[in-house]
């Protein structure tokens, strides 16, 4: 595990760098990636730099690519501010934009890119040991920096916990967190603003009566309840659980803790039957909460999963502007219409999972790996979703899920991710790029989860390539 002596150490020139640049009163764009991780790091520097007095915007974007940093030179900000991307393209930067830009990542990046940033301009997780994957995502390294701008900031702790969710890096025993993730969660604890507890990860555990609760819960997705009210309905009225007090329906919370076993029970029986697995399911919905204790008691941001689901809607939907503004702290007019985001969200997501489970040729499993096609159904932006949620069926369980889509621009979009239960030693963000490099596309990410874009008439040659990296030890997780 990383030690993070090393990252306070490098954060104090960062930083001052970061002051001189304010205190010149240069006007600084923040550049981001729009999923829940990049909305909350774009968030949190944006928050410390405005409260610093400075001259800021936030913009999202859904890759870095040389068209992205053209377009970054002709706008002409006078600094720049990335958040969540841009790992392995510090030279490119340093050639377009000379030394006017930081980069706050977590993405594994080449290690001639950690030797040679002389100017101390990449303030990336894997340059200090610390595992970006499991360890820390971008809203993390965001808080490092502005917790050590000013201590104040320290009340940004809750929303770097909502990144860690939300990049799903709560992978330690029980969904909780490891490393520099776990140390932030302590600050946040001991300042009151998040409380954890061991309980049924339902989505609504506050907010929605218990068989919604359960049909809105997607991870693990549960084929059949998932996302069907009524199945849900029936199996806990079958199984004697009260859902109804005094003719209001009850809420998970409300339940006592035998109850929640009979919800368990009743649960693992519609899966063993439904679905002939036995895949741990019921392990699976089990884990650590964490309450954003200063959110409203209805509010879906009182649950940082349930937060974290509302940004990546935000992003994926094309409203990041309305995730960032919630972030920074507007709560109302932003909150309704995240609100209203997160249920075409839902809505989209849930034609896409059951079109590519009715649509059988969509999916190509070979037990070990499940490539999913989403041409002509799945938005570019909405593919990393879907891969997420496949990910949490037990249909694929224990596969490698490689899931892709045909972009508007021609090329072709991958997203993978390791499906519960996986014990493939391969390392997906070195597979993802090695295969994409190999075809002249771009790539990468973490073990258990990457992403990549290849020119559509390299399909065929990239297909082969992942069919034997997941299996060579070149590319497997250390
Ligand atoms: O797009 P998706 O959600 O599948 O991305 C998974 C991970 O892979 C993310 O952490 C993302 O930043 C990384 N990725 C990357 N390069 C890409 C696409 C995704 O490094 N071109």
């Amino acid at each position: 595990m990383g030690d993070s002596s090393r990252l306070i150490s490098a954060l104090k020139p960062f930083c001052d760098k970061i002051r001189s640049v304010v205190e010149a009163g240069s006007e600084i764009a923040v550049v981001t990636h729009l999923d829940a991780d990049g909305i909350t790091s774009g968030s949190i520097i944006a928050t410390a730099l405005a409260r610093m007095g400075a001259k800021c915007a936030v913009r999202t974007v859904s890759d870095m690519t040389p068209a992205v940093i053209e377009r970054m030179k002709a706008e002409d900000h006078e600094f720049y501010v990335i958040t969540d991307l841009g790992g392995g393209m510090a030279a490119q930067f340093r050639k377009t934009l000379g030394y006017r830009w930081v980069v706050i990542d977590h993405h594994q990046i080449p290690e001639e890119e950690m030797l040679t940033d002389d100017a101390g301009q990449v303030m990336n997780a894997w340059k200090f040991g610390i595992d970006g994957g499991i360890e820390v995502p971008a809203g993390g390294m965001a808080y490092m920096v502005a917790s050590a701008l000013d201590r104040k900031n320290r009340d940004l702790s809750c929303i770097a916990v909502v990144s860690a969710v939300g990049d799903r890096q709560d992978q330690g025993d029980k969904r909780s967190f490891m490393g520099l993730n776990n140390e932030i969660l302590e600050i946040a604890k001991s300042a009151g603003l998040v409380n954890v507890d061991l309980d049924i990860m339902l989505t609504g555990r506050e907010t929605r009566p218990l068989h919604e609760a359960l049909a809105f819960t997607s991870f693990p997705f549960i084929e059949g309840l998932t996302w069907n009210r009524d199945n849900c309905h029936a199996i806990l009225k079958n199984a004697g659980i009260r859902l109804k007090d005094n003719g209001r329906w009850r809420v998970p919370a409300e339940f006592s803790q035998e109850e929640k076993s009979a919800v368990l029970d009743a649960i693992a029986k519609f899966v063993a039957t439904a679905n002939k697995t036995s895949t741990g399911v019921i392990n699976d919905l089990i884990g650590y909460v964490y309450t954003l204790a200063g959110e409203d008691k209805r509010s879906q941001l009182r649950d940082a999963r349930e937060f974290a689901t509302l940004l990546n809607a935000c992003g994926r939907i094309g409203k990041p502007g309305v995730g960032v503004a919630i972030c920074m702290g507007d709560r109302n007019a932003m909150l309704t219409a995240g609100e209203e985001i997160s249920v075409q969200y839902r809505t989209t997501l849930r034609n896409y999972i059951s079109t590519i489970f009715s649509e059988k040729w969509r999916v190509t499993d070979d037990g070990t790996s499940a490539f999913v096609n989403g041409d002509g159904l799945v938005a570019q932006d909405m593919l990393g979703a879907v891969s997420s949620l496949l990910s949490g069926s037990p249909t694929l369980a224990g596969r490698l899920v490689f899931a892709r889509t045909l972009a508007q621009d021609g090329t072709y979009k991958f997203s993978s991710r390791k499906s519960l239960g996986c014990v493939s030693k391969a390392n997906l963000g070195l597979v993802i790029r090695h295969c994409a490099e190999s075809v002249k596309g771009t790539g990468g990410g973490h073990a258990a989860a990457a992403g990549c874009r290849i020119p559509a008439t390299s399909l065929d040659p990239f297909l082969s390539c992942l069919k034997a990296a997941v299996n060579d030890e070149k590319f497997a997780a250390s």
